[in-house]
């Protein structure tokens, strides 16, 4: 039962689909931020782009949500959440493609049908189960998930369960899986989640129970009704049911926090359902607030709407890549946010483009010249850059293009310049706008929108990054970004 072919030039990828019950903070959003500026890319390449997110609404947590807000109808919960979250993205403005909620019948269908291909194959069983289990991980632990016999990631007590479950035949899929990993280097990335992801499969994969009894709440097993299919098992089925023609995905990005499910869990999964594997997982890093963990007790939760408020959404989305080297851990802070915008954003960028539009209102001729800013500009290296995910590199990359033009301005002073010296040094100026805008795109969409209307032009794709598109019309407008406080 595999997908649809997917043809060449798709790009589909996913984050993950976040628990319904809890409300979006700065840590999704930069999940589904730098998703967007991926998708964004790929778009500009022309690549045939399909970019899922979604919330996962049959966790245990659900109902215990629901209760908490007075709510009798489970699935009317879920659904004002849902609206939340829709809200939010609306708020920062992601491009999503699809948006998948597992409480949808499409989504149980498929689960549905996928569960029955890994019972057919005999890879689901019937057993007793003893063991510690996470409700916030919404998992059962093994002992390197403890700390002082405390959740290590949740720092909660884990609850002492027994239970009749069935059980997926995750052993059986060791060698397949771990010669997968060998074979392709890339598909666990940065190296160090794929070094902690294969020398836990080298360590042994053990068979786990995806049912659990007795619960009111999520997709019943088809095989005996009394049970409902474990939320993970559900969860990452999402990623097929949420767009089952562009199946494989090519990537899926998420936190640190959750790559065994996904790089161990959901690739034996697919392979005993008889899918093809993901291309790749990407999982990056985890962020503090102000050196500090972000807690409901601390209460530093930054929520990204309000956030969006005080501070334009393309400095965020700046601040957020350039900030944190894509894959590692690192620290958000409102007083670096500022620093970043009056830095980069005002001086460099803004003002270069008011510099050059200035200039170009003044001349009255017709802008001509020869292309030579663009022997400094190697789109081959950002390209590469955002193939390997390197995202705060590529934003770099781009930067560096951006002061070689602020430079080119003081080394050429066009002021001092007139008629056809003029003309030329403008049109290079004008020209690296322009390119600068198409590849600021992805990561500045409104401000490389503004760019390009300053320069009375349609926001181009990659195909016109070659020198020579300029119109020779202006149009400028207000300073891209204003100083902060
Ligand atoms: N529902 C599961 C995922 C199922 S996918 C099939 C889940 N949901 S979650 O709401 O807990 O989201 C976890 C994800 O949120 C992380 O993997 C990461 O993408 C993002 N982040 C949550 N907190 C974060 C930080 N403090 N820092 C960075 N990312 C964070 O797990």
């Amino acid at each position: 039962m595999a997908g649809r072919k997917r043809t060449e030039g798709k790009f589909y990828l996913t984050t993950p689909i976040y628990y319904v019950n809890d409300l979006p903070h700065i840590g999704h959003s930069y999940t589904t931020i730098v998703a967007d500026i991926i998708a964004r890319w790929q778009r500009q390449a022309g690549k045939d782009v399909y970019y899922l997110t979604g919330l996962d609404e049959n966790s245990v947590n659900t109902v215990k949500g629901a209760a908490k807000y007075g709510y009798t109808d489970i699935q009317a919960y879920t659904d004002m959440m849902a609206a939340k979250w829709m809200a939010a993205w609306q708020a920062l403005g992601i491009q999503y493609d699809g948006f998948i909620r597992t409480t949808e019948t499409r989504h149980m269908e498929v689960v549905e049908k996928f569960f029955a291909a890994v019972y057919k194959n005999g890879d689901i069983y019937k057993g007793k189960y003893e063991g510690l289990y996470c409700e916030n991980c919404e998992a059962f632990l093994v002992p390197a998930d403890l700390a002082d016999g405390k959740c290590a990631l949740h720092k909660k007590e884990p609850k002492m369960l027994a239970e009749e479950n069935y059980f997926f035949r995750l052993s059986k899929y060791q060698q397949q899986l771990l010669r997968h990993l060998e074979e392709h280097p890339d598909f666990v990335m940065p190296k160090e989640r794929r070094n902690e992801v294969l020398s836990f499969v080298r360590s042994g994969l053990k068979d786990i129970s995806i049912s659990r009894p007795n619960i009111d709440w999520g997709i019943r097993l088809p095989a005996d009704k009394s049970h409902v299919i474990w939320v993970w098992f559900d969860a990452l089925i999402n990623y097929i049911s949420g767009a089952p023609d562009y199946w494989p995905a090519d990537l899926h990005l998420m936190g640190k926090d959750i790559i065994r499910f996904h790089c161990v869990i959901w690739p034996c999964m697919l392979m005993a359902a008889g899918y093809e594997l993901p291309k790749r997982v990407f999982a990056h890093g985890f962020f503090t607030i102000d050196g500090q963990k972000m807690s409901k007790t601390l209460g530093n939760v930054i929520d990204p709407v309000e956030l969006a408020k005080k501070y334009p959404i393309d400095a965020i989305r700046y601040y957020l890549v350039r900030e944190i080297p894509f894959g590692e851990d690192g620290d958000f802070s409102e007083t670096m946010l500022k620093q970043r915008i009056n830095g980069e954003l005002v001086s460099d960028l803004g003002n270069l483009v008011y510099r050059v539009l200035t200039l170009a209102e003044k001349f009255d001729g017709s802008v001509e010249g020869k292309a030579e800013l663009d022997a400094h500009l190697d789109i081959r290296k950002i390209d590469g850059h955002i193939e390997r995910l390197e995202m705060n590199r590529a934003l770099d990359a781009i930067w560096s293009f951006i002061r070689v033009t602020n430079r080119y301005i003081n080394d050429k002073k066009p002021w001092k310049l007139s008629g056809p010296e003029l003309s030329h040094v403008l049109y290079n100026l004008l020209e690296s706008l322009r390119v600068c805008s198409i590849l600021l795109y992805p990561f500045l969409p409104t401000t490389a929108e503004s760019i390009s209307a300053q320069l009375d032009l349609e926001l181009g794709t990659f195909k016109d990054l070659k020198f020579g598109a300029f119109k020779g019309r202006i149009r400028k407008g207000r300073h891209l970004f204003e100083p902060m406080k």
